[in-house]
């Protein structure tokens, strides 16, 4: 399916959509991210044990979290919200992951009743959860983050693996780490790495995969035999026009990675599950943000059109100087004049797309594309904004409101 082209097909319902519940709204389609979980499947269909965890992070969306529990998807989590999402959503503890680098007690506490996994983050870590896990008088299933100390070359802010980050144990005290924790009572059962995002090269996930199966066969050594290898999530996808995508696709990521965990498999002697985090893969291109023009300026300096969206709805072009494809779904032609398109809060930096060839009047509607991850679960109320409706464009192609537009009662709330 051609994603880019998609709400342009769908433009009549889109439109429809904005009138009836007005804008900003982010819209979903259900058959992308359908076919979206079928491509890892697809890619990874030669390997025996392989696990699909979708990072809540990217979109904890109730609905979308369901439709992907249905598609047998387990659940990355990284806070006590995200796992009540999980439970809620009725995933498998089996299937989750309990990942962040500073866990309040109470998340512990929800982890270890909910039975999932809790990914360790640090040293003074496994001494908290021991401490916890006996008063609870549970046996904590866990596994360790390492830093592997890789460059994944992305953005800075979404590199997750290079030697300073705040995440993971660094991989020379990996061993020690497991050696600590087999003196607990913990059930230890593998081991994890997630070295950044909108990552378009192979070779910093072969770089991963080599480093934690080294770790993974030194703790075969040892006699500490793991059960998952978990490579995180990180598969960059394509933000048309950013210039910046190579094309790196999921059977590239296969054939990169299966090699080498079947070598590893062959120094264990059994066959070792493998785990993906996938999030923007899953729900990038399967979500889109409406917005409507409020007016055009033109200044001796520069041309912006204002629309009723800003970072507190989409913070990715602001905070990582993302690139959106924007489409004026009221006006197809390309127009002749170049313009911002400027968000509505009191930020400079508040620029959803920046110089665009674009044709524009005030109330028109524009698509932002691939707004689906990191979209609105980085959302906020800056400036007494209120959060976006979110609706599904469900398989057979019904309009579904999945979440309501926040009113002012909303920001009023006292508890
Ligand atoms: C631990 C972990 N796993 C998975 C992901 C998902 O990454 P992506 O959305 O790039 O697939 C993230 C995102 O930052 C993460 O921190």
């Amino acid at each position: 399916m051609d994603t880019e082209e998609y709400p342009i097909k769908h433009k009549e319902i889109l439109l429809e959509i904005s009138e009836k519940f007005k804008t900003p709204t982010y819209i979903y389609f259900e058959d992308i991210l359908q076919e979206n979980v079928q491509k890892y499947r697809d890619a990874f269909k030669n390997y025996g044990q392989f696990r699909q965890m979708y990072a809540y992070k990217a979109n904890t969306n109730p609905a979308i979290c369901k439709i992907l529990k249905n598609l047998n998807v387990g659940a990355d989590c990284v806070s006590e919200g995200e796992l009540h999402m999980a439970k809620y959503t009725g995933v498998n503890p089996r299937d989750v992951i309990f990942t962040s680098n500073g866990k309040t007690d109470e998340s512990i506490e929800f982890a270890l009743n909910f039975g999932c996994t809790i990914n360790i983050d640090g040293f003074e870590e496994i001494e908290i959860i021991d401490e916890i896990s006996k008063r609870l008088d549970k046996k904590p299933k866990i596994s360790f983050r390492i830093n592997p100390e890789v460059n994944p070359h992305t953005h800075d802010k979404i590199a997750t693996g290079v030697k300073e980050s705040k995440f993971g144990i660094n991989i020379r005290q990996a061993i020690e780490a497991y050696k600590l924790a087999k003196q607990k009572n913990f059930e230890i059962l593998g081991i994890h790495c997630h070295i950044g995002s909108q990552i378009t090269e192979i070779e910093p996930f072969i770089e991963e995969a080599e480093k934690i199966s080294k770790i993974v066969t030194d703790l075969h050594d040892l006699g500490i035999n793991l059960k998952f290898v978990d490579l995180g999530g990180g598969l960059g996808i394509d933000y048309p026009h950013d210039g910046n995508y190579n094309g790196l696709t999921h059977d590239d990521l296969a054939n990169g990675i299966i090699p080498i965990i079947e070598n590893l498999n062959k120094d264990l002697g059994y066959e070792i599950e493998l785990i993906l985090e996938p999030g923007r893969s899953i729900v990038g291109n399967a979500g889109i943000l409406l917005t409507k023009v409020l007016s055009i300026k033109r200044t001796p300096y520069k041309k912006f059109i204002n629309v009723d969206a800003g970072f507190n709805d989409l913070i990715r072009p602001a905070m990582y100087d993302a690139y959106h494809k924007i489409l004026n779904l009221s006006n197809l032609s390309d127009g002749d004049e170049i313009f911002d398109i400027a968000g509505n809060l009191c930020e400079s930096g508040d620029i959803l797309g920046k110089n665009r060839k674009i044709a524009a009047k005030r109330n028109d509607v524009l698509a932002i594309f691939d707004a689906g991850a990191y979209g609105f679960s980085m959302s906020s109320n800056y400036n007494s904004t209120l959060k976006p409706a979110e609706i599904l464009i469900t398989k057979d192609k019904k309009v579904k409101l999945l979440r309501g537009r926040e009113k002012f009662e909303d920001l009023l709330k006292i508890y």
